[in-house]
């Protein structure tokens, strides 16, 4: 589905890929000479749509970042691999001697106190066939519970950390560290999106340990049941990449899933990440 709709922007282009999420914005050049009428469009495009799309961003690095500082200040990740003229951004590369990669549901950086408002990637190098990266909207995913299962939820709390993904790769004493630094984050099981106002599922597969006050078997059988939600295709879009593709998402809305079905061939992509505040 992509049909073009009528929308009140005057400077961009806005085709839906489904009904709810995902949708493909013409009419920008990523950089850091964005007008100020078009930032407005593409925030709310990013409010309306959760994640959008650009194509054929054929721009350099410095343009991808200040493109980012439009829509606020940029993390530097503590444990990706970083440009080394650009530390703000991440690199993702893939190939034939990868053993994994980002292929489980996830919203970026929830480990942290103060989570990603949204994260801007944008392809280097794509795979001739594969690769593609499907979004799935936690409003969504909400809104379909059961009543029994909203009422066991609401105002609960889980508690999130970098130690069951990056943390694996570390010793004993660098996650101690780490953890200095980056103490476990406490937020909501469902978060209020603090400019639509509207309710999200807010726990993941990869940086969620538990939920708060609940014996640690119940909570990791009610941690699947929610992380399955994700996993509904009728909550979904999936984009398929091109060289110089972006995905500009709102991870305070989404999850994401990089489908790593390309091996042997090779996958790069480069990602700048918001700092957002702390969930509600
Ligand atoms: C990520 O999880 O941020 C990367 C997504 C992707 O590679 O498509």
């Amino acid at each position: 589905m992509s049909a073009a709709i009528e929308t009140d922007c005057t400077s961009i282009s806005v085709t839906p890929l489904s009904p709810t999420i995902g949708a493909e914005i013409g009419g920008v050049r990523m950089g850091a000479n964005v007008p100020a009428q078009q930032v407005q469009e593409i925030r709310q495009a990013l409010l309306d749509w959760k994640v959008i799309f650009f194509r054929d961003q054929d721009v350099s690095v410095s343009d991808h970042v200040a493109f980012g500082r439009h829509f606020g200040e940029l993390e530097i990740h503590p444990f990706t691999p970083n440009r080394t003229d650009h530390p703000e951004v991440v690199v993702i590369h893939h190939d034939e001697n990868s053993k994994f990669g980002e292929n489980h549901w996830h919203s970026d950086v929830t480990w942290r106190l103060e989570p990603s408002l949204g994260s801007i990637l944008r392809a280097r190098v794509v795979p001739p066939v594969g690769g593609d990266t499907l979004f799935c909207d936690m409003f969504a995913a909400y809104d379909a519970l059961p009543d029994m299962i909203k009422e066991k939820i609401e105002g609960a709390f889980a508690i999130h950390s970098f130690e069951q993904s990056f943390g694996l790769a570390m010793t004993e004493e660098q996650r101690v560290k780490f953890l200095e630094q980056y103490p476990r984050a406490r937020h909501p099981v469902v978060r209020t999106h603090p400019e639509s106002g509207r309710k999200g599922l807010y726990v993941n597969a990869a940086f969620t340990l538990y939920i708060e006050g609940m014996e640690r078997d119940e909570s990791a059988k009610l941690l699947r049941y929610l992380y399955r939600q994700a996993a509904t295709p009728e909550f979904q879009c999936r984009f398929r990449w091109q060289k110089n593709s972006v995905a500009f998402w709102d991870n305070r809305a989404l999850q994401h899933y990089a489908a790593f079905d390309y091996l042997p061939h090779t996958r790069r992509v480069e990602r700048v990440t918001i700092i957002g505040d702390r969930p509600y």
